[in-house]
């Protein structure tokens, strides 16, 4: 199975009883591919990665793991360290214990581990910590000796849910870096997340869900560019508080894809259309009389092409 995807999911549902959480989701991710699995909270993001990895059995669908079925378990995690939902590491126990600990249950010996948790503990930058209590740490260092336990094994696919999640800028950063360089070592990815900035750094793919159905998949520069045209964004803000009627009448124009009120006297439109129809676009937010104090247009990203999908945030159309 030389060749096979890292991950293939083929049309994963999962219902709670009479609760449809995750719905015909499929998603493929190669080797050496960074996907980022992008949805909503609730939109079913870690029911589809509890799938993929076996911790919970789906309703309907398969799941290969180096062309290896996710029911031959043991075999096909093998290729995989997880994060979903680790618990936190024993406060009393140092980095070196710990990995010295997961090491033996994977039936490796003392020569193997001692290479192996050298290995994950620099590639998480805490090898120097190594001989510290984790209970001295703060949530960002106590987060990459998690992902270093993931590690341990020397997997070839990881696959992380939320692996950021309550950390400060700072600790988010850190993790990213080392995500980023798990790359240079041909891995492969899966990383949950609701932060579109972490996709579009690390991910070369997107999937996005909402309500547990897949409504994109694939290459994140196809994706943004593709099917939905040239999608800009015209980022305004005015000296006056903008009145509810000017978003209704900016929605009714020609190309104009969707608007959120992002303040009192920022609005941001979503438009995908003619010159013509975004010079008319623009026109009607002059004329509001609103005192424009700056237009600012971006280029097709993954913001616009998000709000687009999911038809999050204060969307007036
Ligand atoms: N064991 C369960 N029993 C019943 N419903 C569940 C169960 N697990 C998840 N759900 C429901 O399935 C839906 C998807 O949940 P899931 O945890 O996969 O979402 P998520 O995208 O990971 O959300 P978040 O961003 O908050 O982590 C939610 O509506 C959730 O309440
Ligand atoms: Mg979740």
């Amino acid at each position: 199975m030389e060749n096979a995807p890292a991950i293939e999911a083929v049309g994963l549902t999962k219902t709670f009883g009479s609760f449809t959480a995750i719905s015909d989701i499929n998603l493929t991710v190669e080797r050496g591919e960074f996907m980022g699995l992008l949805g909503p909270n609730g939109s079913g993001k870690s029911t589809t990665l509890k799938a993929i990895t076996g911790l919970l059995i789906p309703t309907s669908g398969t799941v290969r793991i180096a062309g290896i079925d996710i029911r031959d378990h043991r075999k096909a995690m093998e290729h995989v360290g997880t994060v979903i939902e680790t618990p936190e590491p024993y406060p009393n126990f140092t980095p070196a214990e710990i990995m010295d600990y997961i090491g033996r249950m994977y039936g490796m010996d003392s020569r193997e581990i001692a290479i192996r948790a050298r290995d994950a503990l620099e590639t998480v930058k805490m090898w120097e910590w190594r001989n510290s209590r984790i209970g001295g740490f703060s949530k960002g260092m106590r987060q990459r000796v998690i992902l270093a336990q993931a590690l341990i094994h020397n997997p070839d696919t990881i696959i992380l849910d939320e692996p950021t999640s309550g950390l400060d800028p700072r600790g988010m950063i850190e993790i990213r870096q080392t995500l980023s360089e798990l790359k240079t070592r041909d891995r492969s990815l899966l990383i949950s997340t609701h932060i579109l900035k972490e996709v579009s750094e690390i991910c070369g793919s997107v999937t996005m869900i909402r309500d547990g159905r897949s409504v994109a998949s694939g290459d994140v520069a196809t994706l943004v560019h593709g099917t939905n045209g040239d999608m800009v964004s015209l980022e305004v803000r005015t000296l006056k508080e903008i009145p509810a009627q000017l978003p209704v009448d900016i929605s009714g124009c020609p190309g104009v894809v969707n608007v959120e009120v992002l303040g009192p006297k920022n609005l941001r439109i979503g438009f995908s259309g003619t010159m013509e129809d975004q010079s008319h676009v623009t026109e009607t937010v002059f004329r509001s009389g609103v005192g424009v104090l700056s237009m600012n247009e971006k280029g097709a990203d993954l913001e616009s092409l998000y709000m687009h999908l999911t038809q999050g945030g204060n969307n007036v159309a």
